[in-house]
């Protein structure tokens, strides 16, 4: 289990303080952009970590503690209400196929760039980045979908619960995502063991993560979370193709491409149950649930290709997208 990291400005510090019980918790302040601000977003991960894994260090009672859970929604409303006021669902629900609706969704994403990057050029170690700034989610793969389970019934249950056995290995440990994800990171010289390495991640990284939280752990955001899962669905077997090829570029065989080969085929499948069954007879039930999907989808997509887009600009600056560099990372592991 990781320990808590280390604070970058005032929302962290003083829920890092409190969390090891040695200071008041201060209501958080503004920020210009709450979207990707790098300490609003480490708050809220934290804040969210708590019902997930946990920190080492972090008392498992501080999972309910009122302090810490408003303070958290004070974190989430800043954070969702930006959102609500710069992605918008346009053009607005119709009465298509849903999965027509999603797709439209996916094509007014940004530019693959980063797959792209992933597949042609990147290096070693542009791939260790790559999988430092994936690991916030891939290692606990599946996890925020999962409170979505008993926030929904019927068919759009059975759906879910149909993905989420894949996602967790069908009764198989060694092929639950999570765990290849970790095989993965071995295979690139990476420490799965010491959990994401929060210190490096900037606030465009982790708002993915804390996006599919607040959706997942929000019972009325279900169609938001529903919408999100059917896009993350949608997104995956191009790019995973993708980044399996950079990865047999550099040289890497098939027990390195596992997690990426295994997504291809799995989320042929998942890529229609998340759309259909759960996203389209979830919609099917409710009708006014419909722009609440399609806002969890846009949502996504806008937050994804902030983080993304991140990441390829500072490498073509010449820099790490990390927060700090991979000697300074391993220095403090
Ligand atoms: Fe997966
Ligand atoms: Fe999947």
């Amino acid at each position: 289990m990781p320990a808590l990291p280390r604070a970058r400005g005032p929302m962290s510090e003083t829920l890092i303080r409190h969390l090891r019980r040695s200071g008041e918790l201060r209501p958080p302040g503004e920020v210009a952009d709450p979207r990707t601000d790098d300490d609003l977003q480490l708050a809220l991960y934290v804040a969210y970590e708590l019902h997930y894994g946990g920190f080492v260090d972090v008392a498992d009672e501080l999972e309910w503690s009122p302090e810490v859970i408003s303070f958290r929604r004070a974190l989430e409303e800043r954070f969702e209400q930006r959102l609500r006021r710069d992605v918008r669902v346009e053009p607005g629900p119709d009465d298509r196929p849903m999965v027509d609706q999603l797709r439209d969704v996916v094509r007014g994403g940004g530019p693959p760039t980063l797959q792209q990057h992933m597949a042609r050029q990147a290096t070693l170690a542009e791939f260790q980045e790559f999988a430092l700034h994936r690991s916030a989610y891939h290692l606990k793969e599946a996890d925020p979908f999962t409170w979505l389970i008993p926030r929904i019934a019927g068919r759009p249950k059975a759906a879910l619960v149909e993905i989420q056995a894949d996602e967790y290995g069908g009764g198989n440990p060694a092929w639950m995502h999570s765990r290849l994800f970790a095989d993965l990171m071995r295979h690139l010289g990476l420490d799965p063991d010491v959990g994401p390495p929060l210190d490096a991640l900037p606030g465009t990284t982790l708002a993915v993560v804390n996006l599919l939280s607040m959706f997942g752990l929000h019972r009325r955001l279900r169609g938001e979370c529903a919408g999100a899962l059917a896009v993350f669905e949608m997104t995956s077997c191009i790019p995973n193709r993708r980044y399996g090829d950079g990865m047999r570029r550099l040289g890497f065989d098939e027990r390195a491409t596992r997690f990426f080969d295994e997504h291809v085929e799995a989320d042929a499948v998942h890529e229609a149950v998340a759309a259909t069954d759960l996203a389209g007879s979830l919609a099917a039930d409710d009708p006014s649930r419909t722009e609440a999907i399609l806002f969890g989808a846009h949502a996504l997509v806008a937050t994804d290709d902030v983080a993304s887009g991140a990441i390829v600009e500072a490498w073509r600056r010449g820099a790490t997208s990390l927060l700090m560099a991979s000697a300074e990372l391993a220095a403090s592991s």
